[in-house]
């Protein structure tokens, strides 16, 4: 195809992935027709509003409106194009599978197009799904789709950026020529193509999400071993990934990774090849570190305060990271409830994030003074920029105690100390250190 020719394009699932695909795609001059099945969903993004908070995207879908149309009518949106992305959510099932059944939705309600379309699946899914779907399109009399892999690596906050700039594009396809179509899509995009076969596709996709995923893990542990040693995690961090073979990213320790991705990903990685015969014990400690990150806050809370009965413990952050509102899997949810749990009273403020119903008895404020005001101590969830204004007079004087649980090793010890707060980081042994002559204090608050 010559580069400067335009598809029309059709995206099924208005969320993240396929409203980021659908608006970068009419951003390049496709025309784009995106179908939802949620009819709020379709009438506000008619009416121009975005329902997520996705840096640029409001303002990409503003500019690009004569190029985009959204339907509740999958048949419109297959007849509308020739190349019809998947782009619905896989979640993870009790079972750490993944669940295909949008998936399969989205095939069922395929109208019988009578001249060739291709099937991309943008949605992440477990390694042999092209080949199901391959045999569905067989059985339904559609053997003249044609079907690609081009699984999606946006991270949430920096969605926009990630599908124009991306590090490379995936192509998976039974037929070459198919292939060739969806991959003329990403010309000009300065990025290199990987081709490859359907199931190899898939599995770039899983793979890359359980190594990043590991390296997080790795760094956590490295962290918790660096309390017990005195390092410091960020300066050993910043002098292992300067090795060119390892490279900085992803070496930033942490409460543990969240999100609607890293944790259904490795656990479907896992179950793929626990189902295939095989056990993936490495992706089975970066999952269980995980889970065991998210609540060591408790015990540095407890380190400090003793028992957390009737303490008052402010929730800095609850999305799952920075730039975004998205509330899935995100570690917030976890340690705010163990606090709930140990009879702490727990107060939250996010600049974006709603966190509803999700955890019952948590207080929500509207702002971070509101929320530090009176307590016994700040932690550090999501790695919002204005945190760093936490370490201030007013704040520390309106604290009952000026405990700072820096969840994200957003602020520097040392200002922090010499600002008059306790610090306490993830991986800072220095800070370790430094809170070592509080020991009186605290044995006799635990004798309470
Ligand atoms: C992730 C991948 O980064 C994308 O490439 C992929 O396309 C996407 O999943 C997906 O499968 O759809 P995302 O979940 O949006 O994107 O977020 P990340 O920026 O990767 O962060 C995931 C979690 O890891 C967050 O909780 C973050 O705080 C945590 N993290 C990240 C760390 O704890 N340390 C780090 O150094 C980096």
């Amino acid at each position: 195809m010559n580069r400067r020719e335009k598809e029309p394009i059709a995206i099924f699932g208005a969320g993240w992935v396929g409203l980021v695909t659908g608006a970068c795609f009419a951003e390049l001059g496709h025309e784009v027709t995106v179908r939802d099945i949620v009819p709020e969903k379709v009438e506000k993004l008619r009416a121009g509003g975005v329902s997520f908070f996705e840096p640029g995207l409001a303002e990409l879908v503003e500019r690009n409106r004569e190029r985009l149309r959204f339907t509740l009518d999958a048949a419109e949106a297959a007849q509308a194009a020739e190349l019809l992305f998947v782009c619905v959510d896989t979640p993870p099932t009790y079972s750490g599978d993944a669940d295909l059944s949008r998936v399969w939705t989205v095939i069922d309600e395929l109208p019988s197009l009578d001249r060739r379309a291709i099937l991309v699946m943008k949605s992440t899914v477990p390694v042999g799904t092209g080949e199901k779907v391959r045999a569905a399109l067989e059985t339904r009399g559609l053997s003249h789709i044609g079907y690609v892999s081009n699984p999606e690596f946006l991270a949430e906050g920096g969605a926009v950026r990630d599908f124009l700039n991306p590090d490379r594009v995936v192509v998976g396809a039974f037929a070459d020529a198919d292939g060739d179509r969806v991959a003329a899509l990403y010309e000009g995009m300065n990025a290199p193509v990987v081709r490859a076969d359907i199931a190899s596709a898939e599995m770039i996709k899983l793979a890359a999400n359980a190594f990043l995923a590991t390296r997080i893990s790795f760094i956590n542990e490295i962290a918790n071993v660096c309390e017990a040693t005195g390092a410091d995690v960020v300066r050993v961090a910043e002098g292992v990934g300067l090795d060119h073979r390892l490279g900085p990213h992803f070496l930033r320790a942490g409460v543990g990774y969240g999100g609607s991705c890293f944790p259904k990903d490795t656990s479907a990685l896992k179950q793929l090849a626990s189902n295939s015969g095989y056990h993936f014990q490495l992706l089975s400690a970066v999952i269980e570190v995980n889970e065991l990150q998210k609540r060591r806050v408790i015990k540095k809370l407890e380190k400090h305060l003793g028992r957390l009965r009737g303490k008052t413990i402010a929730l800095l952050g609850l999305a799952f990271k920075a730039n975004t509102d998205d509330m899935r899997e995100a570690p917030s949810i976890v340690l705010a409830s163990r606090l709930l749990a140990e009879g702490a009273h727990v107060r939250a403020y996010d600049p974006v994030a709603d966190a509803g119903d999700i955890v019952r008895g948590m207080s929500s404020c509207e702002s971070m003074a509101d929320a530090v005001r009176g307590a016994d101590a700040a932690v550090i969830v999501t790695e919002w920029d204005e945190f760093r204004s936490l370490l201030t007079d007013e704040i520390r004087d309106s604290m009952s105690r000026p405990l700072v649980v820096d969840g994200r090793n957003l602020l520097d010890p040392e200002a922090a100390a010499s600002a008059g707060f306790t610090y306490e980081g993830i991986g800072r042994g220095v800070s370790a250190l430094e809170a070592l002559p509080e020991t009186a204090e605290r044995d006799t608050e635990f004798a309470e």
